[in-house]
């Protein structure tokens, strides 16, 4: 066995990569609609851009992280998620001088060193959105929205949306003493994580995993209880655009998200069919994020959604993609002579736009034909030196299974006709 592709890593090859056309045109497509305009930022940043905008108590930062340093000593690490770089563009390129809010996209490849198991990848995939510059409870609604209408488009069933608000720091300094008063006793019995988290982080142990320590704060008070009046106005806003856009939501004071920077609105959506790993979605507010990170204070929302995971939901439920393959014209040349005359008529047709391909490895007429067949071709122009000599080429309509001689002068001519009259069939 050769080299092979790193751990939790895939190989995107033909035949699956006409899905991912798919979903990224349906991606595009949509937040074009919605007024969202794409981003691109670098897959490697500073290391310190993640360390402080995900969270130095996270376990993305202190577990999963590819970070190295470069010839010239500098840390850097590859981009785990978007929303710290989506941030630190705004500020850099003074996106803030712009009408706001400004709502953006982006699609792209993450990192994190996980363990790897069905769902979690080492390399993957995220469509995110993030807006800035709004604290309208209606941004968050929107996005919600945005996420919503296009899984409804890609046909997804089975989805929940799960919503819950982490309150801001104000608030939120309650919810720690009162969290950490409920778990004082209980402390013992929490794992390792938590045990860690009970000083750095205890929200986070609401959200643990591990059974005891879900049993352990069955009835610990959560950030839903000590909102400020600010915070809940703004939840109970969300939730009624939620209800005016006819968005089934559960509350879950349980979820507080796994990356530091949330406040207020979070929330998750996932799928049935893809077993433990079913979030295919999360988000939320992170309104201090953007100072925290050197640039001027700015409300912030947005969620991202990993594309392996709603391939996967596809392919569970079941639901077809049409990949709405092309069907070639094939050239097929026999001998030298005919086979430079092809090359000529291809580029000329591939000048007019048409679908051609020809033979490349020089295969007699059987196997050109076979290839043809292959490749489902509408059309196969056969070309050798008797019809090379009347100037015609044979014109094989592969569908109706008959044939006709063309000019080679007008063969073009037919040939654009008839992908107007098929259209996309050709
Ligand atoms: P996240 O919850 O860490 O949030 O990731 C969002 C989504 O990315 C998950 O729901 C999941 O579908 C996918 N995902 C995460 N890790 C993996 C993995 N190892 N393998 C496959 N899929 C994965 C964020 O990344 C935030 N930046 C979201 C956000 C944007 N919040 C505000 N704005």
């Amino acid at each position: 066995m050769g080299i092979q592709r790193p751990k939790g890593t895939q190989d995107i090859i033909p035949g699956s990569v006409e899905k991912w056309h798919y979903l990224e045109e349906q991606i595009h497509a949509i937040c074009s609609e919605y007024g969202y305009k794409e981003i691109r930022t670098p897959i490697f940043e500073a290391t310190e851009l993640f360390q402080r905008g995900v969270g130095e108590t996270t376990d993305i930062v202190n577990k999963e992280m590819y970070t190295f340093l470069d010839k010239g000593e500098r840390s850097i690490t590859l981009r785990p998620e978007g929303t710290a770089s989506v941030c630190r563009a705004y500020s850099e390129n003074k996106l803030y001088a712009l009408q706001q809010p400004v709502k953006m996209y982006y699609l792209g490849p993450m990192f994190r060193y996980e363990n790897t198991q069905a769902g979690r990848f080492r390399q993957f995939h995220q469509f995110g959105a993030e807006v800035l510059g709004g604290e309208d409870p209606m941004v968050d609604a929107e996005i919600i929205c945005l996420i919503w209408e296009l899984l409804r488009r890609l046909g997804l069933k089975g989805l929940e949306v799960q919503i819950n608000s982490v309150g801001c720091p104000k608030c939120r300094a309650e919810h720690r003493t009162r969290l950490q008063e409920f778990l004082h006793e209980k402390k013992a019995g929490l794992c390792a994580d938590c045990q860690n988290r009970f000083s750095k982080n205890p929200m986070r142990i609401l959200d643990c995993k591990n059974k005891t320590c879900q049993t352990l704060t069955e009835n610990a008070p959560t950030t839903l209880d000590t909102l400020c009046e600010d915070c809940s106005t703004h939840f109970e806003k969300v939730k009624s655009y939620l209800e005016i856009a006819d968005i089934r939501y559960r509350i879950n004071p349980k979820m507080v998200r796994g990356l530091d920077y949330y406040q207020k609105t979070a929330f998750e959506i996932s799928a049935e069919g893809i077993g433990a790993q079913s979030a295919i979605c999360g988000g939320g507010r992170y309104d201090g994020l953007v100072a925290e990170i050197g640039g001027p204070p700015t409300p912030g929302i947005g969620f991202a959604m990993g594309l392996e995971r709603i391939l996967s939901v596809m392919e569970k439920q079941n639901i077809q993609i049409d990949t709405d393959p092309v069907s070639p014209i094939i050239l097929a040349a026999l001998g030298d002579h005919a086979r430079k005359e092809a090359f000529k008529l291809m580029s000329d047709f591939r000048q007019a736009g048409l679908p051609v391909i020809m033979d490349l490895l020089g295969r007699g007429l059987k196997n050109q034909l076979k290839y043809a067949d292959r490749e489902h071709a509408r059309y196969v122009l056969i070309i050798g030196d008797d019809e090379l000599a009347k100037k015609v080429a044979v014109v094989r309509d592969m569908r109706l299974g008959d044939q006709q001689e063309i000019a080679i002068e007008n063969i073009k001519t037919f040939l654009i006709e008839n992908n107007k009259i098929s259209g996309k069939e050709l």
